[in-house]
Order: structure tokens, then sequence, then C-alpha cells
């Protein structure tokens, strides 16, 4: 019987992280080479869909997942979605070589693997906006308020350069650049750190708020800078404020500016910390050339970076 397979790309928040939530602009972008995978094989033998994630060493059946089980709301979702009363009668085996739980976009991924999947067996590609707000819904069950930059980057698979409730655009990179990302080997909690900025706004509006406009002005500055080409290191500068804004903010930790002051030494155009902070990842902009990538990346490793992920960012369309 045909198989029927689907993947998704992670994804990094290049600028903007937690200024977004409070509408300000941000950039996010695919990482092409880790992905996660759905994949979907018809049974006769067998009544129901079984779900089969071999990562986080669960077999389950559909019928007798738990109600906030994240799989089976997103299968649940996609399936009304295509007006399907019932699941198919098949395996679905969920796998990810994205790290699980560091602001790379993993859980977006495996949702939108999983929509995808099922629309393949329907005979329905799903477009990326429909994917998207699938899995916002999902989203939204897990992280309380999310901006909804996951799931657009993660479906669409370009850069975006997102703004809360509006039409998303997409970004052309005028200069492809190259991009080292370092795992502090933390789970970063998202909701607990967008929990805490909203705490400390409430405490200090007008300090926060001045935050988010000045994370905002450094998103589109970047912007304007990846849509023409123009200076790396400037990127790079663009990259080192932003940081300095969240650790204003209270998202960042020593684990993070460690790595991230490392990776500056080693020769990086501009590093900050990634998504919603306290852990997870850093990114740092490095020169495309062999040597500087091998330095940044042996200096990560050598502070303790618990995996290191070397990315392009071209701004092309891989389905
Ligand atoms: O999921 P993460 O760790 O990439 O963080 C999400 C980014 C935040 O701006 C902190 C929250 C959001 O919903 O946009």
């Amino acid at each position: 019987m045909t198989r029927f397979q689907a993947t998704a790309p992670g994804k990094i928040i290049l600028f903007g992280e937690h200024a977004v939530v409070y509408n300000r602009p941000a950039i996010a972008v695919p990482v092409l080479n880790v992905r996660a995978r759905a994949e979907l094989e018809p049974t006769t033998d067998r009544d129901g869909l079984q779900i089969v994630a071999p990562d986080l060493d669960r077999n389950y059946r559909l019928a007798e997942a738990e109600p906030d089980d994240a799989l089976a709301l997103i299968i649940r979702s996609t399936l009304a979605y295509l007006d399907q009363s019932k699941p198919p009668s098949a395996i679905l085996t969920v796998s990810s070589t994205i790290p699980l739980g560091r602001g790379l976009g993993s859980g977006a991924a495996i949702s939108t693997s999983i929509a995808r999947v099922l629309g393949h067996f329907y005979g329905r590609d799903l477009a990326p906006a429909e994917l998207s707000s699938l899995v916002y819904e999902v989203e939204k069950l897990y992280h309380g308020t999310p901006s909804g930059i996951d799931n657009t980057v993660v479906a669409f698979e370009q850069p975006v350069y997102f703004v809360r409730q509006q039409p998303i655009e997409r970004m052309p990179v005028a200069r492809p650049f190259t991009l080292v990302v370092g795992d502090t080997g933390r789970v970063s909690p998202t909701h607990k750190a967008v929990g805490y900025v909203r705490e400390q706004w409430q405490a200090d509006p007008a300090g926060y708020e001045q935050y988010f406009d000045e994370a905002g002005r450094i998103a589109a500055a970047a912007r304007e800078l990846i849509e023409q080409g123009r200076s790396i290191a400037k990127l790079g500068q663009l990259m080192d404020e932003n940081q300095s804004v969240l650790e204003k903010m209270g998202v960042s930790s020593p684990e993070l500016e460690q790595l991230i002051q490392v990776a500056r030494q080693a020769g990086a155009l501009g590093a900050k910390l990634s998504g919603a902070g306290w852990g997870g990842n850093m990114i740092a902009l490095v020169e495309p050339q062999p040597e500087a990538i091998r330095a940044v990346t042996q200096a990560l490793t050598q502070s303790g970076a618990t995996g290191v992920i070397v990315t392009e960012v071209d701004g092309i369309h891989h389905p």
C-alpha cells in the first residue's frame, strides 16, 4: 500500500522575540537542515490510527490519547478541517531531527508535518496558510499567547517579516548569510519566559514599551539590510543590539551569555539568544568561509554547547 510522507523544517527567530508578542515586528527564518517528519502507512488489519513516536518512546492509539496530547490535538483538528468524521486506519510515525524544546520550532514542525501528511492521504495539498492556522490553534493551547511567528515560518518555509495579526510578508534575501546555532542544553520554557515578560511589563509599562520599541526598530533595520544584501557587519551589530535589549528584558541567562561571548571572540560578526531565552539556543552570524565557521563552531563546543547547527539563510523556497 502507498505510504505517505511529509516534512517541515525547524526555525530560528533572528530578531524581535518577545517584542513580537506586543505587536512589534520580528524576523524568523527556517532552518532547513533539521526537520520533523510524519509518515502515514495505511493498514488493513487494524482499526483506527496508531501513533508511533520513537524519539519520545511512545506508541499509542489515537482513541486512547490524553485530552491534552499535542499529537492527538493536531490530528483531530486536521481531520475536522478535512471534513473527516473518523481517522484513517493507519500507522502514523513521527520523528524529528530538531532538538526538542530549544526554541527551534520542534513543536510547530511536528504539527505541520502531521497536518501535511493527513492532507496528502486525503488528496489535499494543504496550503502553507492553512497549515499555519491549524498549527496556531494547537500552539495556543500550549503557549497561552503565542504571537504566531513559529507556525508561520515553519509552514511557509521562508524567511518572514512577521507582525502579529497582519498578512504574512515573505522576505527576499539578497545575499545569503551563514548562522551558527549553539545549544545551551537547557530547555527554553517559552510560556514561563513570556509570562515573566508580561508581569514585568505590567509592573513597568513605560520601560518595557521602550524595550519593545527598540527591538522593533532593530528588526525593521535588519529587514532592510537583508532585503538589500547590504553590510553583513551591520547585521551582526544589530544582533548584538537586540541581545542587549533582551538582557534588559530579563530573558537572557549566564549560559546563553557565555556562548554569545565566545562566539564573538571567535570572530562572529554578532550573536544573540534566539527564541524565548533562559535556555535554548543562541545564534551567531559568521562569514561564510569554512575557517570562520569552524572557529565559531569549535569555540561553542569547547564552551559547553551541547549541539551546534550551521545553517545558511538564502530565502529560496525548499518544498
Ligand atoms: O518558541 P520560541 O522559544 O522560539 O519562542 C517564541 C518567541 C516569543 O516571541 C518569545 C513568543 C512568541 O509567541 O512569539
